[in-house]
């Protein structure tokens, strides 16, 4: 049962009824290819009633002056104050929604022992609804303050809260992609969180893929499901082998964690000597649209499964520096022709802006590039041509998650949803500020990715949705 904006939901205030925008004036950011930034001064987006972009056009365009005065004669159109940049909504490709309560801290031990000492029991509180329901409410409001638009939820085992957690996305309007986390092997879980049987995860992960069908609040398909086998360590044989097959027969997308740290990509060598990219191939879990997060351990052989099998890479660089034990080679990624985006890792990132993200994932490539022990020589001390740029790191939190997904997300051009957020580069007292007459258009793009706060994103839309504020 979908919870409506009211007196029992006062958080956000979100209608769900929002006619939606019909025109918005600004000056555009978006990257149509990695390292491509593109700018279009005083451009117009105009959205149809489906929230998709039907035309974005620039001053010089003849239609450009009719379709203005037409829109803002029938009160439809928004113009942004100067100082404010319109760019695509965020997409966070790799989010433990449980783990809100936690993010911040618990960062200090090795991932094995992060997940039996504090995920694992804190996880199991979702058998509650109650408790359920006041997290997911809390998270979907930050995350779309964040200019957050599209999120793919690990949630836990539990199919009443991971439903909890769809109705949530959708009451308050957020794009997102939702599993309920599947588990069962007696090694790798503990035995008060885990799946009871293969078939009680499989029958669970079905039902779970039905309510999201056929939520009658989900008719453009706002939220969608994922099978989500957790990782190599916590399932058996059978069950990884059943969530394939359940992947192919439902076509649904998949999400799991793939070689993260020494321990669990050594984990899955010593079990399968094989790889985990290779396991999932085995398995049938390497699909189009399956996200594989972090990844920092694959082979060239495991790029080129996942480039011909149409996988994804959730890379997230923040989480990786405190758990993986090693930096994503992001560039080696995007030049084998892998999808690649970017992924917060709630809470094994204690961030969860996106924005954070790609500021850490031009950091830690600057780090994997020139290495870290001054001891060694500067010639052999890091990897020769690692380095990514901005525009690539926000290609990566734009269109390269929109591509991961295969959704019309991440670029503002027509035929793409209106997934976007409105950046204030001149509010006083913010970080984030832009000196117009010092600053280039990749120095803008550069001070909001390093700066940006949640309070410098003014709007939020979500399918043409005015999400924040309160629509
Ligand atoms: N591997 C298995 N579960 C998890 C998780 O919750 N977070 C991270 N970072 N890695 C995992
Ligand atoms: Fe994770």
């Amino acid at each position: 049962m979908v919870r409506r904006p009211g007196p029992d939901h006062p958080g956000t205030g979100l209608v769900t009824s929002s006619p939606g925008v019909r025109g918005v004036v600004g000056p555009i950011l978006d990257a149509p290819a990695p390292g491509e930034l593109r700018y279009r001064r005083d451009a117009l987006v105009v959205v149809d009633g489906s929230g998709s972009i039907e035309d974005v056009l620039e001053p010089a365009d003849p239609r450009y002056d009719p379709i203005h005065d037409e829109l803002r004669a029938s009160g439809d159109i928004e113009v942004l104050p100067p100082g404010t940049y319109l760019l695509p909504g965020l997409i966070d490709l790799h989010n433990h929604a449980p783990q809100w309560p936690q993010l911040g801290k618990a960062l200090d031990v090795p991932l094995e022992v992060w997940l039996n000492e504090y995920t694992f029991p804190l996880e199991a509180r979702y058998s509650s609804t109650s408790f359920a329901q006041n997290v997911y409410r809390s998270l979907v409001a930050t995350l779309l303050a964040n200019g957050t638009t599209t999120a793919v939820y690990f949630g836990t085992i539990h199919v009443p809260a991971t439903q909890l957690l769809v109705d949530e996305c959708l009451v308050q309007g957020q794009r997102a992609v939702v599993g309920k986390v599947a588990m069962d092997h007696p090694e790798g879980c503990p035995d008060y969180y885990r799946d009871d049987s293969v078939e009680a995860a499989l029958s669970a992960t079905a039902r779970f893929i039905e309510y999201v069908r056929d939520h009658p609040d989900n008719r453009p398909g706002l939220v969608q499901a994922a099978v989500t086998p957790r990782f190599v360590p916590s399932c058996t044989d059978e069950l990884l082998a059943g969530l394939g097959e359940l992947a192919r027969a439902e076509a649904t997308l998949v999400q799991t964690h793939c070689s993260e740290s020494d321990w669990a990509h050594g984990y899955g060598l010593d079990r399968y000597d094989r790889t985990d990219t290779e396991t999932y191939a085995e398995f049938g879990l390497l699909r189009r649209g399956t996200v594989l997060a972090h990844s920092n351990f694959i082979t060239e052989t495991d790029m080129g499964l996942i480039r011909d099998a149409g996988s994804a890479v959730a890379h997230c660089p923040l989480s990786n520096v405190y758990f993986a034990n090693a930096v994503f080679p992001v560039r080696r990624a995007l030049a084998s022709g892998i999808h690649v985006g970017l992924g917060t890792d709630v809470s094994g990132g204690p961030s969860p802006s996106v924005f954070n993200a790609a500021a850490n994932a031009v950091a830690v490539s600057r780090v994997l590039e020139d290495g870290v022990d001054a001891a060694v020589s500067a010639a052999d001390r890091g990897v020769a041509g690692s380095r990514i740029s901005f525009a690539e790191a926000f290609w990566l939190a734009t269109t390269g998650g929109g591509e991961a997904l295969g959704l019309p997300i991440g670029l503002l051009e027509p035929g793409y949803q209106f997934d976007a957020i409105a950046v204030a580069t001149d509010r006083v007292g913010a970080n984030l500020s832009v000196w117009p007459e010092l600053d280039s258009t990749p120095d803008v793009l550069q001070k909001i990715i390093n700066n940006c706060a949640s309070a410098d994103i003014t709007s939020v839309w979500v399918a043409g949705r005015k999400v924040k504020p309160a629509g």
